[in-house]
């Protein structure tokens, strides 16, 4: 965000039709509005903040296809078959990336790199023991062992070269992917929320000033699906993730991407790569992620990063970046791209991204745009939205069982027992009646209260310190301080309430 110059289009400012209306300008929703456009469909985009304004703004913008969740993994989870074609369509996406940046001349900065994987501290061999035969057999055959990644500074230890991987700079490459879709005639709304999408004859999507946009087919590319109330949402969970920008002397750290492989890929999960910037680099660290609203700890996580890149990277001057975002972890791994279920045939979807958002977004304007003109895609089964992993059984009960323990704050006490306990820039929650109350002190010390009821399906929002927003421990949802929606499934803002 502090490197690009992003634009905005307009509202949407009448009813308008189109072959499809895409509602999402994050890196899946303009993918698909892009291929779409080039194939002659008429394509409409609504966004509700500026182009790329979600998690695509928040990326740390590796380009990979050495999946975060490891092919022996994928094996177990869908067989050979599907691990090898996992591993196919996101070596396709960086492709396909490459070849986008080339024909449209987008300067984002994109560079192949290599990617290494590497133990963490107490990591367990067999990780990479398992790991180097199954990216194998999944066809990444170029994939190697290596004593320890080519750093001066930092030892990692044995790891594994993945070959061909990339980085880009992703703002830049939506403002030129927009460009193009504009070119081919789509056109793109920004600051226009849809609040209602209906499939079938007729379908629409109609934004909160009362526009309609009438089209043939929706794509709801919004991170997580608003329309979607349970379905998917059973089947994916909500993780906030970490990141920091330490300032480093040009060239002091080649370009690559760097993974750590902890055996559970939540335990101290660390990624890294290197941004060049005029008259010196930066090092870009991430990790810390844990389940959205259920940790209230951010300064430290940032805290704990800079302690481990420090160790590692003793070239790391100021931290001159420090932010977070949400990734969509899917149960069994891969994310879902199709079909929304339940709904009309011309409703898809794009979401469970896990780490891996930039390849999957891409599949997803493949794979979505081969679905819309009727085209096979041989990746269709694996990512399809209805598909019911059974080896994933027991991760799709755990998080739902973590769900379900959510709704208890409904009968707890509120975070303090009086609005006067809140500091100026603070927000908590407070028992009011029988209800639950958001309330936030401005800087001014204006108090604002809206309902802590999440919009979704009711679970009690929780106060984010590190990002000023509210926070639902359920499925995601994310609110800003004065109660205004910015993440699904939540569609509706938190209403304003008046305390008893
Ligand atoms: C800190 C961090 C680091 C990451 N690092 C990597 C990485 O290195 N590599 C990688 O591959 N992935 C990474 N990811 C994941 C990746 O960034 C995301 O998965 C990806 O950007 C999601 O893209 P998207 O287009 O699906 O969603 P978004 O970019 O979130 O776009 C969704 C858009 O929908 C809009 N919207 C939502 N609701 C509505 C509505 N009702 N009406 C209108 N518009 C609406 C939003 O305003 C938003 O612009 C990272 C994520 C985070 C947070
Ligand atoms: S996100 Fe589902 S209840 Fe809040």
């Amino acid at each position: 965000m502090a490197t690009s110059n992003p634009t905005s289009s307009d509202p949407l400012a009448e009813n308008t039709a189109a072959n499809v209306c895409v509602v999402g300008a994050g890196i899946a929703g303009l993918t698909t509005a892009y291929l779409l456009a080039r194939e002659g469909k008429r394509v409409i985009v609504l966004d509700d903040g500026p182009i790329g304004g979600g998690m695509t703004a928040r990326t740390t913008a590796h380009l990979s296809n050495a999946l975060d969740d490891r092919f022996y993994e994928l094996e177990r989870l869908f067989g050979e078959e599907g691990a090898r074609l996992a591993a196919q369509s996101h070596t396709a996406a960086i492709d396909r990336v490459e070849s986008i940046v080339r024909e449209e001349k987008i300067e984002c900065e994109f560079e192949r790199v290599d990617g290494y994987l590497f133990l963490p501290t107490n990591g367990k061999m067999k990780v990479l023991e398992d790991e180097l035969p199954a990216a194998h057999r999944a066809g990444l055959t170029g994939v190697r062992r290596l004593d320890r990644a080519p750093l001066d500074s930092f030892d990692t230890g044995p790891c594994l070269h993945f070959p061909q991987q990339a980085q880009f700079h992703p703002m830049k490459y939506l403002m030129g992917l927009a460009q193009a879709i504009r070119r081919e005639g789509g056109r793109i709304f920004n600051g226009s929320h849809a609040d209602e999408i209906e499939g079938g004859d007729g379908a629409h999507a109609t934004t909160s000033s009362g526009y309609t946009v009438t089209a043939d087919s929706i794509v709801v590319a919004t991170n997580t699906p608003v329309n979607d109330r349970i379905a998917i949402h059973t089947k994916q969970a909500p993780y906030t993730t970490y990141v920091i920008g330490a300032r480093i002397p040009k060239g002091s750290i080649p370009a690559m991407l760097l993974w750590d492989a902890p055996e559970d890929p939540y335990e101290g999960y660390h990624y890294i790569r290197i941004e060049s910037l005029d008259d010196h680099d930066v090092l870009i660290v991430g990790g810390e992620d844990h389940k959205t609203g259920q940790q209230h700890d951010g300064a430290q996580r940032w805290g704990k990063l800079e302690q481990w890149t420090r160790t590692r990277f003793p070239m790391a001057g100021e931290i001159d970046f420090r932010w977070s975002g949400q990734v969509m972890e899917p149960i069994d791994c891969l994310a879902f791209i199709g079909r929304n279920p339940g709904d009309a045939d011309n409703v898809f979807i794009a979401t469970g991204d896990s780490g891996m958002g930039m390849t999957h977004g891409t599949i997803a304007g493949v794979l979505l745009s081969d679905l819309i003109v009727g085209r096979a895609n041989p990746w269709t089964e694996l990512y399809d939205p209805a598909r019911k992993t059974l080896a994933a059984t027991k991760d799709f009960a755990q998080e739902n069982l973590n769900v379900a323990a959510q709704y208890t704050d409904l009968l707890t006490p509120g975070d303090v027992d009086s609005v006067d306990e809140i500091r100026k820039g603070q927000g908590c929650v407070v028992r009011s009646g029988l209800s639950k109350v958001a309330a936030y002190r401005d800087e001014d010390g204006t108090l604002h209260t809206v309902s802590a009821v999440c919009t979704h399906l009711g679970c009690i929002v929780t106060w984010n310190s590190a990002e000023k927003t509210w926070d639902c421990p359920c499925h995601g949802s994310r609110f800003d301080k004065l109660g205004s929606v910015i993440n699904g499934p939540a569609n509706k803002d938190l209403p304003p309430v008046d305390l008893d």
